[in-house]
This record gives C-alpha cells, sequence and structure tokens, in this order.
C-alpha cells in the first residue's frame, strides 16, 4: 500500500527552525509515536516532529508520563525514525535518564541520536538543566528545552496546573527561558502558561518557541497526535482542538466487523482463496457414497484422487 510518493522538499533542521522565526513563519509540531503515524505526518509537511513521553498514557496506558523507560522511548523513536524525512525529529528523554549524573545523562542523550536516530533530545526543566544542556551541546546533541508545565513534575507541581500565573512565577519562566537559550538550547516548548507570558519569552528569545496551551504568539505549535485525533479516552485539555473524531470511525468499524462475522456476512466468497480447477475436479470425482477424507488414515483418498487425476489427464490428451 502506498500514500503518496514524488516528495522533494529540504529536510528541516533546527537552523531551518530559527530562519522560520526570522522570517515569522510559523512552526508546526506534532507528537507520533510508531511508524504510520510519522509517515503520515511528514507528508503533511509537519516541520517538527516530536517522540513525546506523553506516550506513557495515549500509546502505553500509564496514568502519567513518569514510568517510560529509556529502552520504550528509544524502540518508539526507531519506529517513527522509518516513517520521518523531512521533518526535524526529536525525542523526549524520559523521567530519571537524565537527572541522575551528568554523565549518565550524556550517554542516554547520545543514545537517541546514535541508535534511534534522533536528531535532539527534550529536556524538562529551567535555570537547573542549563548546565546539562551545555554539555549536550558541547557532545554535538542539539537540545529542546522544555518549560512552564512540566509533566514529569507532576508530584513536584502538586498536578498538571497551569504555571506562571503570579509576577515572580513569571519572572522564573523568563529566566528559565534566557537560561536554556544561554544553554544552547535549538527551541524551547512552551507548555501550559498564560498566552501574555507565552508572547514575552518568544519576543524575547532567538531560538524558536513552540507552545501547547501555551496561545497563539508562540513562534510555532504542537499538539499530541491522540488529541487533535480524538483518540484519548478523558475529556481534552482547554487547549486541544479535535480536528477528527477517529476514536468512533475506530469504534464503528470494530463492532461492524462483529456484526458482519456473527451473521457471516464476512468474510464474503469474493474474500476466499479457491481451490485451483484441477484438485477441485480430483475432489469432485470421488463417489459421493466415499467420504472424501479417510479419518482412520488422516488423509485424503489419494488412491481415487490420483485415478481421477490420471483419467483427467488423459482426457485432455485425447
Ligand atoms: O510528551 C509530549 O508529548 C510533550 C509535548 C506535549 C510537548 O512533551
Amino acid at each position: 500500500m502506498s500514500i503518496t510518493t514524488g516528495d522533494f522538499r529540504a529536510k528541516i533542521t533546527a537552523t531551518t527552525l530559527l530562519e522560520k522565526k526570522q522570517r515569522h513563519e510559523i512552526i508546526t509540531c506534532l507528537t507520533a509515536y510508531d511508524y504510520p503515524s510519522a509517515r503520515l505526518e511528514d507528508e503533511a509537511g509537519i516541520d517538527m516532529i516530536l517522540v513525546g513521553d506523553s506516550l506513557a498514557q495515549v500509546m502505553l496506558g500509564y496514568e502519567n508520563t513518569l514510568p517510560v523507560t529509556m529502552q520504550e522511548m528509544l524502540h518508539h523513536t526507531r519506529a517513527v525514525r522509518r516513517g520521518v524525512k523531512h521533518a526535524f525529529l526529536v525525542a523526549d528523554m524520559p523521567f530519571a535518564s537524565y537527572h541522575l549524573s551528568q554523565r549518565e545523562s550524556l550517554r542516554n542523550a547520545a543514545r537517541f541520536i546514535k541508535e534511534a536516530g534522533a536528531e535532539a533530545v527534550k529536556i524538562e526543566g529551567g535555570e537547573k538543566r542549563a548546565r546539562l544542556i551545555e554539555r549536550l551541546v558541547n557532545a554535538e546533541i542539539p537540545v529542546v528545552g522544555h518549560i512552564g508545565l512540566m509533566p514529569q513534575s507532576v508530584h513536584a507541581m502538586g498536578g498538571y496546573k497551569v504555571q506562571g500565573k503570579t509576577l515572580p512565577a513569571v519572572e522564573q519562566l523568563m529566566q528559565d527561558a534566557l537560561a536554556l537559550e544561554r544553554a544552547g538550547a535549538c527551541v524551547v516548548v512552551l507548555e501550559g502558561i498564560p498566552r501574555e507570558v507565552a508572547a514575552m519569552i518568544t519576543h524575547q528569545l532567538e531560538v524558536p518557541t513552540i507552545g501547547i496551551g501555551a496561545g497563539p504568539e508562540c513562534d510555532g505549535q504542537v499538539l499530541v497526535f491522540h488529541d487533535l485525533l480524538g483518540l484519548t479516552f478523558s475529556p481534552p485539555a482547554k487547549f486541544v482542538r479535535r480536528y477528527a473524531d477517529v476514536g468512533a470511525v475506530i469504534s464503528n468499524a470494530l463492532h461492524a466487523f462483529k456484526e458482519d462475522v456473527k451473521s457471516g456476512a464476512y468474510p464474503s466468497d469474493a474474500e476466499s482463496y479457491h481451490l485451483p480447477k484441477e484438485t477441485q475436479a480430483a475432489l469432485d470425482a470421488i463417489p459421493p457414497e466415499q467420504p472424501p477424507f479417510d479419518s482412520a488414515q488422516g488423509r485424503l483418498h489419494r488412491r481415487l484422487l490420483g485415478t481421477a487425476v490420471a483419467e483427467r489427464k488423459r482426457a485432455v490428451r485425447v
């Protein structure tokens, strides 16, 4: 099955994204977790594809992003890599993969680039991640920052709450954003913050900001693939726009399949394979009083079948 062909668009890189910001061209970003979603997004011309650790929830059914492992993230990143030709491919580093020693963080980040084909890693956190980001960038690993509502800090934040609502919190977010840029982050994701704050940060930074629940003034927008398609099982957040109800489409198809199988409407003759004519003729030649299968011997009545086929060949020659 082929979806589209003949695509000659240029590869999107961190530099392309920076140039887009400079030209005031909006950046599009979506999460992807497997080959078909990655391929469809890439072919739709999405600029940046993120293998988000949100896969813990939307793909693996966990309650939050904390349990997902390096192995799981690498596995999904490899699948996405195979579907992406043009977009800038970013992989989320999972919780606790960059929180222990710098050495281990560096090794884990390098695995996403070397073993899974990511072009950048994303890590959550502001000022306190600046030294780590510098080290990663020095090791030729591009880094996407992520501040505001940080799902890996769900316990520390006391739940999924919009961040940056007070003056000190706004100040801290500005400092975080600038620290990420100074440390060498090539993109900064802003999640769950007031649009006014996202606008200030976007204006202040030279590198692009990508917003999710951060209003329209960001340099780009990202949504979770399953949210956009209506493939989740809980009510969507305020910022989610559902572009399709794929959950209902799938559910209707599953019910229709079940009913067709139960009623015998599936599979039809046209959806079945058939015996070659000679084999069918040989089977038909078995006398009706003789059951075609010899259950004592555990096989078809070969002698009879052989005779029938030989007779048929003779008839054709004559
Ligand atoms: O994991 C994820 O999907 C993310 C995006 C929401 C930015 O980090």
